[in-house]
């Protein structure tokens, strides 16, 4: 396939934290993979960051440890295009010309921004009805207030996909009700204007079931709010110490019994982390019950550090090159710009922007 046929993949990560081994798998691995095959692009969304009003000084460190991070971990920029969004201005100019095509309802509807207004509002449960908090976002003093950007996140994330007329965007479950706006904001674009400006992305196929990480909390999966992470930047002290207080149970009571849930989320991380045979090891002196945990977890912090530790070298000695960052980045934004500016030229067109 020739270079400019290849199929346009785009994914993007805000800037909020150090990324997790539940990031790794699920996501950053599985990118570095395809590298070679699409024609890739990865970014740092750190605009949609904005939503939740961070310190302009943690704002700026996430974005640059994330990117450090992504290329630690062998996002290769020789091979993808690797951007910071807000390098990017035609996506902000973009963001509103596309908001005049989107509905209020619509947005207040999509379940991430109903999560995030409770959050904002400090309602914990979902006992609350949509019209109890919809009156809420209305009535609340500004103190409390539900920031229109978090409103129109979706558009904003609608926006870094069309205007790279990505077709792929490999995105986690939590990220598909988006992906679906996308798909309508570009098929009303297209019909309001009658043009075929837009393609219709879809989540990436893997071809299997989605990698499922879960955190050391013996419940739910490995999530930055949770508390429940390992992160690529442990330290392998700390990282040995947080999986030797993975929660367990009593161990099995009698042969052949059914795991509990803190005991199949570990057996899930060490089918991630170690050989087959190490797995099946332990899987039968469950089933016989011999099983101690304390070796399990011992195994499976080794494991995960044969992995962790490379990685979180190459972030130390990447952190510590402003001019490679430097370099990664604004090469980055002249290739997303480019696309972007040429997108962004046919939707001024099209909406009738035009020059006298
Ligand atoms: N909303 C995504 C998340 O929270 C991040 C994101 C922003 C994104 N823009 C995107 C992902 C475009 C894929 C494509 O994870």
């Amino acid at each position: 396939m020739s270079e400019n046929k290849k199929e346009i993949v785009l994914s993007g990560i805000r800037s909020t934290g150090n990324l997790h081994i539940g990031n790794y798998f699920g996501a950053l691995k599985k990118f570095v993979a395809i590298q070679d095959d699409y024609d890739c692009n990865f970014f740092i969304a750190d605009l949609h960051a904005l939503t939740t009003n961070p310190s302009p000084e943690d704002l700026h460190k996430n974005v640059k440890t994330i990117l450090a991070e992504y290329l630690a971990a062998g996002l290769d920029p020789e091979k993808s295009t690797i951007f910071i969004q807000s390098d990017v201005p035609e996506i902000a100019e973009m963001y509103l010309l596309l908001n005049m095509h989107v509905g209020i309802g619509e947005l207040m509807r999509t379940t991430s921004f109903k999560d995030k207004a409770r959050k904002c509002l400090g309602i914990s449960t979902t006992d609350e009805s949509d019209e109890d908090i919809e009156k809420q976002i209305i009535g609340t003093d500004t103190n409390k207030r539900v920031n229109a950007g978090l409103l129109t996140y979706p558009t904003l994330m609608a926006v870094d996909i069309l205007i790279q007329k990505a077709t792929k965007v490999p995105v986690g479950k939590d990220q598909l009700q988006h992906l679906e706006l996308t798909r309508r904001f570009a098929r009303r674009f297209n019909s309001f204007y009658g043009v075929d400006l837009f393609p219709e992305p879809t989540d990436f196929d893997w071809g299997c079931a989605p990698i499922k990480v879960p955190g050391l909390d013996g419940s739910g999966k490995m999530g930055k709010s949770e508390g429940n992470c390992i992160y690529l930047a442990d330290d392998p002290k700390v990282l040995r110490k947080k999986v030797m207080r993975a929660v367990t149970d009593e161990g099995p009571q009698a042969p052949n019994s059914a795991m509990s849930e803190p005991i199949a989320n570990l057996f899930c991380l060490l089918e991630l982390a170690s050989t087959p045979e190490t797995v099946a090891q332990f899987r039968q002196a469950y089933a016989d019950c011999s099983i101690r945990y304390g070796d399990l977890k011992k195994q499976l912090a080794e494991d995960l550090l044969a992995i962790t530790v490379p990685i979180r070298e190459r972030i130390n000695d990447i952190l510590a090159d402003d001019d490679y960052l430097r370099k990664v980045v604004s090469r980055g934004a002249e290739r997303a710009r480019e696309r972007a500016a040429a997108t962004l030229a046919e939707v001024r067109q099209v909406m009738g922007i035009r020059k006298f």
